[in-house]
């Protein structure tokens, strides 16, 4: 977590800050899609971002995860300057995102998609294995999901679940989703992101995070 904080920098954030953005400025050709944007999460706490299409919701996400670099402001982990130049660097600092469109290899299993690039995997981890510790996450945060089901068989919502047990399999206890329930029908969002992963993790003192719903 220390290799990409930046040289020198002061915390300007305080520790007990899971994530912040101060200054945050991100531009797009013909478009500053995130002007000036300062954002504090504190652990346990879960915020929703709203705002009409284009309101630059997915690129401050993006920021916060490191699909994207700001052009100006900081990032700041724990109290910590950094800099992700990728998803990867974001879940290596324990930053999570589940986009909106679903990333899933719809002829492989649940497991095999939750497992698959994973930067921890050195070597070829047997099924059996990998479906024990999909089911291990899929219990503990309360996402009940078919470790062995081919994804192409699933619901859009089962779908979802299954992004987001990836997500958590990796380590992520700052979760951002980019509108979790658009693809969803209401009973489904209720279930889905609502209630038993975000508020189990807030009694568990957990720092899970819902940037967007509508
Ligand atoms: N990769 C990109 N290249 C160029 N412009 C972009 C890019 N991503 C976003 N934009 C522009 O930045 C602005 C903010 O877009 P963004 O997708 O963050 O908004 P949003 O609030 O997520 O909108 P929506 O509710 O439609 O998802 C928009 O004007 C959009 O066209
Ligand atoms: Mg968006």
């Amino acid at each position: 977590m220390t290799d990409n904080a930046l040289p020198g920098a002061a915390p300007a954030s305080p520790r007990g800050v899971a994530l912040a953005a101060r200054g945050v400025t991100k531009r797009f050709p013909g478009v500053v899609a995130n002007a000036d944007v300062d954002f504090e999460l504190r652990q346990g706490e879960v915020h929703t971002l709203l705002g009409e299409n284009g309101a630059g919701k997915s690129t401050l996400a993006a920021m916060l995860c490191g699909l994207y670099q700001p052009d100006e402001g900081q990032i700041f982990r724990l109290g910590q300057a950094i800099r992700l130049r990728s998803p990867r660097e974001g879940l290596a600092h324990g930053i999570g995102m589940v986009h909106q469109h679903f990333r899933l290899i719809p002829r492989f299993t649940v497991a095999e998609n939750v497992v698959l690039g994973d930067p921890q995997q050195s070597f070829i981890m047997k099924p059996s294995e990998a479906e024990d510790r999909v089911a291990q996450i899929s219990e503990r945060f309360g996402l009940p999901i078919d470790p062995r089901a081919v994804v192409s068989d699933l619901t859009v919502g089962q779908r979802q679940r299954v992004e987001i047990v990836k997500v958590l399999y990796r380590g992520a206890d700052v979760l951002l989703l980019d509108e979790p329930t658009a693809v969803l029908t209401p009973p489904g969002s209720q279930r889905s992101v609502r209630h038993r992963p975000v508020d189990d993790q807030r009694r568990q003192g957990g720092r899970l995070h819902q940037p967007q719903a509508r």
